[in-house]
């Protein structure tokens, strides 16, 4: 595994990869890498002869008051996990080789899928997203590139903004990686002292109990405030729960795919989740 942090080196190696024909998938990170992480880099290897795993905490996805500062940061932990796994590149770039001086320019995507739910409660947290990853495409070229399910909201946002900017990246969603009593594995988890991670697992429960009612045709409004109060009971202090059609981010839609969403927080820490709904 090489270790690039210059455009004009990871270039280099990205034409010796393009003339030999081989295609390269992208597995864009913000390290502090965990079992989930590594499901995305199986995924990769399993869909292209080259794998480049980027790794860069991104200030333009957090909001002023948000954890940037204190975002975990184990990059020589995270490069022996990778070299590990056989993957061939790790980007990790400085922030200058991703915002030059002079930088003004802001990717956007329109309506629902980013400005409901986390897009509200995060305002200008999905610009930054999909400013970087189309960043990252632009620098990558990558043939695929895979995103985890947890971040439900986030791959819909990549997905729509792929398709627009016309990148030819397939993006991929691979399915949340979890602890063994359900909650999802995340970076921010190791922020969680003993009671709290204790008590996170209300999240995942709460979100599949809901979910199971709902699909025994329990009315989605109820089957939320139960969830709600579930999570209240946990100490959580909720931004939102929500029921919404799993590709638009629009109201649900009786026979096409839903997913049921929450974020909420514990202590200090805010924590995501999601699970699809049979919504018949
Ligand atoms: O999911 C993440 O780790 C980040 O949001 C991403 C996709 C790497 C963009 O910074």
């Amino acid at each position: 595994m090489q270790i690039i942090r210059r455009l004009e080196a990871l270039r280099a190696m990205l034409t010796e990869y393009s003339l030999a024909g081989e295609p390269v998938a992208l597995v864009p990170t913000m390290g502090a890498l965990h079992a989930g992480h590594m499901a995305l880099v199986d995924a990769a290897r399993r869909r292209a002869a080259r794998v480049v795993v980027s790794i860069f905490v991104n200030p333009m996805q957090f909001a002023p008051g948000e954890d940037l500062a204190r975002y975990p940061r184990r990059e020589a932990a995270d490069a022996q996990m990778l070299s590990d796994a056989g993957i061939d590149i790790l980007w990790a770039p400085p922030v200058e080789e991703i915002y030059p001086a002079g930088f003004a320019t802001s990717v956007s995507v329109a309506g629902p899928i980013s400005s409901v739910l986390d897009g509200a409660h995060r305002p200008g947290h999905f610009d930054g997203v999909a400013t970087v990853v189309a960043k990252l495409f632009a620098q990558v070229r990558p043939q695929v590139a895979m995103f985890g399910e947890k971040d439900f909201q986030q791959l819909a946002v990549v997905r729509r903004m792929a398709i627009d900017l016309d990148t030819g990246v397939e993006v991929v969603g691979v399915p949340t990686q979890r602890d063994d009593d359900g909650l999802a594995l995340s970076s921010r988890n190791i922020y969680l002292d003993t009671d709290e991670r204790a008590r996170a697992v209300a999240l995942p429960r709460a979100l599949g109990e809901a979910a199971r009612g709902i699909a025994r045709g329990d009315d989605p409004a109820t089957a939320i405030a139960t969830a709600q109060a579930m999570l209240t009971r946990a100490g959580f202090a909720i931004d939102y729960v929500a029921l919404v059609d799993a590709d638009s981010f629009g109201d649900p839609v009786r026979g096409r795919p839903a997913r049921l969403l929450a974020a909420a927080r514990i202590g200090t820490t805010r924590l995501i989740d999601n699970i699809a709904v049979p919504f018949d």
